[in-house]
């Protein structure tokens, strides 16, 4: 367990380069599952979910060397299950699917299952396999069977703009003979840069960011050994800015793409903060006196991002008059609520939608991390609250933070992180 103890009341003041992008680096990662080359990469978070994925990339037979900043990956990737250990816990595992099938022709995965904030199926990953031309087997205790040596570029269509899908199919379509045109395609960054890699190897992926995205497949010829600098985290930048509205204060998030926060920036705008961005930061200052904002929607991008929605009512929690937030992403995304009421917040859910009425004050409280997100909502609200908060949390914050008590303590914020001694 570990315990994050936060002293309310200090507003933030300076500038943080933002870490390399949590999910950005496991799809860039299973790329590296895609083929033989030797990969040099940089920028990669040192995350617990990272830490998962580079041992998923030695189980299918990648060496990985870390040195520093660097990691380097060499040897031919062929073991073709997956279905082992603690790969099954981890949800972004099932990325390895598409990429061992497309290389190996057949994969072996165990059903990833739930998590906190949803059942997170994986319906629509089988669902674009099959559209390809795989054969699935579910062989009970969650494991599935995928063969594919007759499987070929073609048109599909997603149900859902599933990010996940959208980089399962890449992933997969890279290896395959013909074009594969993926229709309804999640848009999010994270695409672009899986795009940018698997270009970098070699692939021809094209329309990223956009909802067709097309790849022609079987270029082993064009394949070819190359180096790669994993983005900034745009919901780790959104969380900081996020953290210097409610405190007040005046940040300055660098290294990062600042379009790709334009719907967070508008929110934080809208609840009576100065934005303002430039090539590669942005900058918020706050007295730390904010109102209301009336409607936010988590939906895929461009739209607000479901993965900022628990540390935006932590902001809105203090605010004056009453906001709305609706999640549509996840089903069960609100479960911060409680731990925020703890805390002396105001809220109400009504099925997907929680009323915000904002309150003067916050006062510190234990509370309890229930997910990745959750939990960095939660550290927020502790800054602004008065007295003393204690985040309990039993490892979800470092899947996705390299180090948020050293980030936020580097702009004044007063927070330690205490672990059960192992
Ligand atoms: C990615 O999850 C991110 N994770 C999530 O970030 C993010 O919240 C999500 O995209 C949406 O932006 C990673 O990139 C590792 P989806 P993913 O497939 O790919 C349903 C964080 O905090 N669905 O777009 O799983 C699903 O249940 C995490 O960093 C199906 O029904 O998201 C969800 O309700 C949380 N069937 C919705 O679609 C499927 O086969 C969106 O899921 C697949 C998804």
């Amino acid at each position: 367990m570990t315990e994050y103890v936060i002293e309310g009341g200090t507003q933030l003041y300076g500038k943080i380069r933002i870490q390399g992008s949590k999910n950005a680096s496991l799809p860039v990662l299973a790329a590296v599952a895609t083929n033989h080359i030797d990969v040099d990469m940089f920028n990669c978070p040192s995350i617990s979910d990272c830490a998962y994925t580079l041992k998923v990339l030695e189980l299918c037979g990648r060496h990985v060397q870390r040195n520093g900043d660097l990691i380097r990956f060499t040897g031919d990737p062929l073991e073709t299950d997956i279905s082992v250990g603690e790969i099954c816990q981890m949800r972004s595992g099932i990325l390895f699917a598409g990429a061992v099938l497309g290389k190996c022709k057949e994969v072996k995965i165990c059903s990833p299952g739930g998590c906190d904030i949803g059942p997170r199926p994986i319906d629509l990953h089988l669902k674009a396999f099959e559209s390809l031309g795989a054969k699935i087997v579910t062989e009970g205790d969650g494991i599935i069977s995928i063969w594919g040596h007759k499987m070929a570029g073609t048109s599909l269509w997603l149900d859902y703009p599933s990010v996940g899908t959208t980089e399962n199919v890449m992933l997969c379509a890279v290896n395959l003979k013909g074009i594969t045109e993926i229709h309804n395609a999640a848009r999010e960054p994270e695409l672009v840069e899986l795009q940018a890699v698997l270009n970098a190897m070699g692939y021809k992926v094209s329309g990223a960011g956009s909802t067709v995205i097309t790849i022609i497949g079987g270029r082993d010829e064009t394949i070819t050994s190359c180096t790669y600098t994993i983005c900034a985290d745009r919901i780790v930048a959104g969380t900081y800015m996020t953290a210097v509205a409610l405190t007040g204060g005046n940040v300055v998030v660098t290294g990062i793409n600042s379009e790709e926060l334009a719907s967070v920036s508008d929110v934080i705008s809208n609840a009576g903060c100065y934005v303002e961005q430039g090539l590669g930061w942005i900058r918020v200052i706050s007295d730390g006196d904010l109102h209301r904002v009336r409607n936010i929607t988590s939906s895929p991008y461009p739209g607000f991002p479901t993965d900022m929605q628990p540390q935006t009512m932590a902001m809105l929690a203090k605010a004056r008059g009453v906001s709305v937030i609706r999640e549509t992403v996840f089903e069960n995304r609100l479960r911060h609520v409680d731990e925020l009421c703890r805390m002396g917040a105001d809220i109400m859910v009504h099925g997907d939608t929680a009323i915000i009425n904002g309150v003067d004050r916050l006062h510190g409280s234990r509370v309890k991390a229930t997910d990745l997100r959750s939990g960095a909502a939660l550290i927020l609200a502790g800054l602004g609250a008065d007295g003393k908060t204690v985040v309990q949390d039993t490892g979800c914050v470092d899947r996705g933070y390299q180090d948020i008590c050293g980030d936020l303590r580097s702009l004044g914020a007063e927070v330690i992180r205490l672990d059960e001694k192992a």
